[in-house]
């Protein structure tokens, strides 16, 4: 009686699992008839193949993941797979671009790529599927599943120059673009020799081959091109890190600013980068401009004035003093001004300061910077000098409260103590505050304590770590 009720049962089981896989194919025909015809056919074998050999397989819907950061969306930049094409774990899908920075998208499973959702330049909402996968495994795929724990970028960085919209009209394949990113050329320097004027890998061997190749125009060591005058008006839509600085600058509008200026004698300071400079670039690698000593100083004088290191919580309710002293750095890059942070400068030595802002300076030129680099400021700073001027009005990047641009060192003619005119090494400092938080008072000594720190360097040493 108990072998009848086993056989029974299994005989049950039976039937249920070739139900099951019944359903399954026909959701999938369906799914797939729905989705992507071209490849329903294809399909269809494939799933009649799968319940003979009893493997199985699971449509996913694979997500756009939340990249923190309150980001809703991004745009989709590029494809390095087609429909059809076998994709496996921890290979990129694609890569797309947020207001802040990009991120490589990478498949977390073993498949098929059936359907992509966005065209280059889309944006596609965090939620939203980015492609569907039919995935190799032992799952078995009676619909298309969700994919619940929607991949997590790997890398984030800011927008690589092939990404730009005018590679988008070039026809080629994602590999062929890849491999042109690899190379460091542009594709609209290449001629294709494919259907309708296609780049194909040859074309991009070719190209290889020639001594000129490395001259194209996204090459940094091209001349730069002679200016041409515009024979009509040109739309170009607000993208990455212009479309941030609308929001950023928006929100800043809401920030009763109020400006201070001051002039610091940086004679002692010229002095002593002269005498040093050498040898630590020679001893270290490193380019010690007068940024480390103007944070290292900054950071010390925050130390005595903690509130203009605060934030205003979002309800207008109280102040946060921060306790790191991240202190971002504008830098003028080809792709837009980023603001960069060196992390902690309360507990670095000039050095570890330099160190970290060449890094970020050449990330910053070389499209690296990390999402963690531009994260966490508390409190900016903006060296408009190192290209000209004498005076600026910065912009406070909220929640930040406070912002510095300094001006150009110039030797200036001044009267020292006793009356006399010397020459001296002026730098111009132009502050901008919170007037809902900083009063002008506070301003005022803040930068009195900074401007004695510059004025008298050896004191300094009493914050070296
Ligand atoms: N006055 C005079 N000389 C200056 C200077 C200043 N204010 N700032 C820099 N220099 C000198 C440096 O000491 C260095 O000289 P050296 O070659 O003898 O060593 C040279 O100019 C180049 O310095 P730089 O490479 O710019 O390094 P930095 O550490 O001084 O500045 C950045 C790094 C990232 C801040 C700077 O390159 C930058 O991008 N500034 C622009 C910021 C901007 O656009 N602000 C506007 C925001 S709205």
């Amino acid at each position: 009686m108990h072998r009848v009720n086993r056989l029974s049962r299994r005989l049950f089981r039976l039937s249920a699992v070739a139900q099951t896989r019944a359903t399954c194919a026909v959701n999938k025909d369906v799914l797939l008839v729905k989705h992507h015809p071209k490849l329903a056919a294809k399909h269809t074998q494939h799933v009649r193949w799968l319940n003979t050999t009893c493997v199985r397989t699971g449509l996913v819907q694979f997500k756009l993941a939340d990249i923190g950061e309150g980001i809703k969306e991004a745009e989709m930049l590029e494809w390095f797979v087609e429909e059809g094409e076998k994709v496996s774990q921890f290979q990129d899908i694609c890569e797309v671009q947020s207001d802040k920075s990009t991120a490589k998208i990478t498949s977390r499973y073993d498949g098929v790529i059936m359907k992509r959702y966005y065209d280059i330049g889309e944006n596609a909402q965090v939620g939203t599927t980015l492609v569907d996968i039919e995935v190799e495994g032992e799952e078995d795929g009676t619909e298309a599943k969700q994919d619940e724990t929607p991949d997590v970028p790997t890398t984030i960085e800011p927008p690589t120059p092939t990404q730009t919209p005018e590679t988008q009209g070039v026809l080629a394949t994602p590999a062929v673009r890849r491999l042109a990113k690899e190379h460091g050329l542009d594709l609209n320097d290449i001629k294709g020799s494919g259907k309708d004027g296609r780049v194909v890998k040859e074309d991009i061997m070719e190209f290889i081959d020639q001594p000129e190749a490395t001259m194209t125009s996204s090459s940094p060591t091209m001349m730069p091109s002679i200016p041409t005058v515009m024979l009509q008006d040109k739309t170009e839509k607000l993208k990455g890190i212009r479309k941030a600085m609308v929001r950023s600058m928006k929100a800043s509008l809401d920030i009763p600013h109020f400006g201070y200026d001051d002039e610091y004698d940086m004679s002692e300071l010229v002095l002593l980068r002269k005498k040093i400079k050498k040898e630590v670039k020679h001893n270290t690698g490193v380019k010690l401009s007068y940024m480390p000593f103007i944070m290292k100083a900054t950071s010390a004088a925050l130390a005595q004035y903690p509130i203009l290191n605060s934030q205003l919580d979002g309800g207008h309710e109280n102040i946060i003093y921060k306790a790191d002293h991240n202190i971002g750095v504008a830098v003028d890059t080809p792709h837009g001004l980023l603001l960069p942070s060196v992390k902690s400068v309360q507990n670095l030595s000039i050095i570890e300061i330099a160190v970290e802002l060449n890094r970020l300076h050449e990330a910053g030129l070389n499209n690296k910077l990390t999402q963690q680099d531009v994260v966490g400021g508390t409190f900016s700073l903006s060296n408009i000098g190192s290209i000209g001027g004498t005076y600026a009005r910065p912009v406070i990047f909220p929640p930040q409260v406070a912002i510095g641009a300094l001006g150009k060192i110039q030797i200036l003619p001044r009267y020292n103590y006793d009356g006399d005119i010397t020459k001296s090494h002026i730098m111009c400092v132009s502050w901008s505050a919170d007037h809902r938080v900083i009063e002008g008072a506070t301003m005022a000594r803040f930068s009195n304590l900074l401007k004695d720190y510059l004025e008298n360097p050896s004191k300094l040493l009493l914050y070296l770590k």
